[in-house]
């Protein structure tokens, strides 16, 4: 590791408290999923949904932590490729620490994978590793922790192909209000303080006993700290952590020249899921997208994390305009949704509702929502499901139907839930 990117705090606390808490033995019941890094989310958002992920694609996780991404990623890439083990050293794992290699190696074993290589070193070594360059690198929370995040970018860069894209994770600033005045109420706490565990004790015993009007006490949105000391550590005992909030991470991305090709969930960024008065709405009508996404983040003042993907190329995002023979050959795809339960639930109520942390939602669907829904199984194309859904309504038109399937699908999409892809050409 070169003398420059060495960083002895943040490699201590993630040998101290490998990140997330995570037991191998659990892979055997499970498989972690999640934004960014599910496939076919990245081809929709970076390849236009043209990936064939039967064919080699390259992965690099850089700071890894302990595997989700890498797990996750090489799993998907094993089930797609032809002999269901994917490719040699088709995913690369990098992280500074060895203790939460050590638990992404073993969940990798329990689960049978051999498709990924696993390095300790530092992301910022990356130009000197002479690894091949990569179609897709995911790096989550990580970029917020180096002294110096836009030299972080400008690393991963280095080893992304000219085509290829990243999904990234940096801390939200509104959404982590509270956070910061109370790491450095800690840092004074603590400051006689040498280990790690015994600064997590501290910790706890404050935390029993801030007043009400505290403002870490007072965000609802901040529960991690619950679930393990490792969480703790890394959300309020960190040695080097910032927050970004929309303008400033869309100058860390223009930094390496690169440009967002979306935010996940998408939902969260629009002006519309906060305001329905028409009035404030018409006054946002001339702002463009990035500024109405920042003030959609404002309004909502609960985004703690913001995932999205990047590129250097433009127009990469899987999209339902163009020509009829366009439209025609996309294939839309419901992730982790049943098709058949969907439609069920469709039936019985056109909507969708959830709750975006404290935000509730309802999104209504079109009259052809349920039957829609039943026939996005990710194999049938928008000339399949149209030519089937006309033998129910001789009277469907293409235009009726475009129109009502991309109400659907802005609803679905909007929350994650529907994605688009084509045949390989
Ligand atoms: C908050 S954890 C995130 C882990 C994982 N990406 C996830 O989202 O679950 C940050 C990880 O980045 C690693 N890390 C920090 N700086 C790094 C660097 N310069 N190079 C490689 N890894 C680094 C840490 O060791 C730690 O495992």
């Amino acid at each position: 590791m070169s003398k420059s990117s060495f960083q002895p705090a943040v490699q201590d606390q993630y040998e101290t408290y490998p990140y997330p808490a995570r037991n191998p033995a659990d892979e055997r019941k499970r498989l972690i999923t999640g934004s960014p890094s599910n496939l076919v989310e990245l081809n929709h958002y970076l390849f236009s949904g043209r990936r064939d992920f039967s064919q080699p694609f390259r992965a690099l996780v850089a700071g890894g932590g302990t595997g989700d991404a890498a797990i996750m990623l090489a799993q998907q890439l094993a089930d797609a490729s032809p002999d269901g083990k994917g490719f040699e050293n088709q995913v690369t794992y990098l992280d500074l620490s060895s203790a939460s290699r050590r638990i992404a190696e073993q969940r990798a074993k329990t689960r049978g994978l051999q498709n990924i290589l696993f390095l300790n070193g530092s992301l910022l070594d990356l130009p000197h590793l002479e690894l091949d360059a990569f179609d897709y690198i995911d790096c989550c929370g990580v970029l917020h922790h180096l002294d110096k995040p836009e030299t972080g970018l400008k690393s991963l860069c280095s080893v992304l192909k000219q085509d290829g894209g990243m999904g990234l994770m940096v801390y939200g600033e509104y959404g982590r209000e509270g956070v910061y005045p109370l790491q450095s109420l800690l840092r004074d706490l603590t400051h006689k303080t040498e280990k790690l565990s015994d600064k997590v004790k501290l910790t706890r015993r404050l935390l029993e006993k801030l007043p009400a009007s505290n403002n870490f006490r007072r965000n609802p949105f901040l529960i991690d700290h619950k679930a393990s000391d490792a969480e703790l550590v890394d959300l309020l005992l960190h040695s080097c952590d910032r927050a970004y909030t929309v303008p400033q991470l869309t100058e860390l991305i223009a930094s390496s020249d690169l440009t967002i090709a979306g935010f996940i969930e998408p939902i969260r960024y629009q002006l519309e899921t906060y305001i329905k008065d028409p009035v404030l709405l018409r006054a946002t009508e001339s702002l463009d997208g990035m500024t109405r996404a920042a003030m959609a983040e404002k309004i909502a003042s609960n985004i703690k994390m913001h995932v999205f993907y990047v590129t250097r190329q433009k127009n990469t995002v899987a999209k339902l305009e163009g020509t009829r023979a366009s439209a025609e050959s996309l294939i839309p795809v419901l992730r982790e949704m049943n098709p058949a339960q969907l439609a069920t639930s469709l039936k019985k109520s056109p909507q969708l509702k959830t709750s975006l942390e404290g935000v509730p939602v309802t999104l209504q669907l079109p009259r052809l929502a349920a039957a829609l829904a039943e026939r996005c199984d990710g194999t049938k194309d928008l000339s399949v499901i149209f030519e089937e859904l006309k033998t129910l309504d001789s009277r469907l038109e293409w235009d009726g139907f475009l129109t009502q399937f991309r109400e659907f699908y802005q609803a679905f999409n909007s929350l994650n839930h529907l994605f688009l892809r084509r045949t390989a050409p």
